[in-house]
């Protein structure tokens, strides 16, 4: 019974490419895992959109993961898991895993001088969700946040690197960058990306968290408290779906997932979401 449950996937969720690198980390972790990671790509940025819209695409995107019959579900969206992930677990008959408090957990330890920057999507800066989380796992921490919507366009038109990209983060960090911060968290799982400007702009000595390695972190400790982490015996599969596909999309596949141990290992599907009722969700 348990072999059976722990032979499951894991499934991942966000809406475009960023969380493909939360995806990326969890097959490092654990390459016996079978993966399922959903890309709303026809419907990103989340962030510009309405609470309520949110909350729905993000429902009904779940809805399609859920019905593969997955042992987990990750929320691989910060601006989802801060939208609706309350809800979202309050639905779901398998654990559910966002990325906003193992992120804040990390911040909260790695913290010395009690000054963490936040760079956001503006739908997560304006839920407060890593103030929240932050205040209460170390209170009395100063966080100083900063919304960055263009990164995550520039990240779906595989538009990272270069001049351009360089100097919209620069403008979106100097603010944080002066604020004296030693940590910084990336909000957005997209930011990801742009790991090496960002510790440029920064500077070597403030943290940067690794939200994919402290999600796996987390996502590994819980499985194995099931007793549902499979062993690494196998190579497990990557099965990517998207709401759109185009060449950005294989680009980052192939960076992400270089080495394939079989053929059709890392799979790219289409998929099509039926939508819900508007009515039908709901958030706080
Ligand atoms: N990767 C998502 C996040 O972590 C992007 C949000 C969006 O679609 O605006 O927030």
């Amino acid at each position: 019974m348990i072999a059976e449950r722990a032979s499951r996937p894991i499934a991942v969720f966000d809406s475009g490419l960023g969380g493909l690198t939360v995806a990326a980390e969890i097959h490092r972790r654990f390459p016996g895992e079978n993966l399922l990671f959903l890309a709303d790509r026809a419907r990103v940025p989340y962030a510009s959109l309405s609470i309520s819209l949110i909350a729905r695409f993000a429902a009904e995107c779940f809805d399609f993961l859920l019905a593969h019959d997955p042992k987990a579900l990750v929320v691989a969206c910060n601006t989802v898991s801060s939208v609706c992930l309350e809800e979202t677990v309050a639905r779901s008959p398998v654990p559910v895993l966002g990325v906003v408090e193992p992120t804040a957990r990390a911040a909260a330890k790695a913290t010395v001088n009690g000054r963490i920057g936040v760079l956001a999507t503006k739908a997560t800066v304006r839920r407060q969700a890593y103030d929240k989380a932050l205040s209460r796992l170390r209170p009395g921490v100063q966080v100083f946040s900063n919304g960055a919507p263009l990164l995550v366009p520039l990240v779906e038109e595989g538009w990272t690197e270069g001049e351009i990209p360089r100097k919209v983060v620069e403008h979106y960090l100097t603010p944080i960058r002066r604020a004296g911060v030693d940590t910084l968290v990336l909000g957005c799982t997209h930011y990801e990306y742009f790991k090496d400007v960002l510790r440029e702009v920064m500077g070597a000595e403030v943290s940067i968290i690794n939200t994919p390695q402290v999600t796996a972190d987390e996502l590994g400790a819980m499985l194995r408290d099931r007793d549902e982490l499979q062993s690494a015996d196998h190579p497990g599969t990557v099965t990517i779906f998207s709401t759109d596909i185009n060449e950005a999309l294989d680009i980052v596949v192939r960076s992400l997932f270089p080495e394939p141990k079989f053929p059709d290992q890392i799979t790219v599907h289409s998929a099509q979401i039926p939508p819900h009722r508007a009515e039908s969700v709901r958030c706080a």
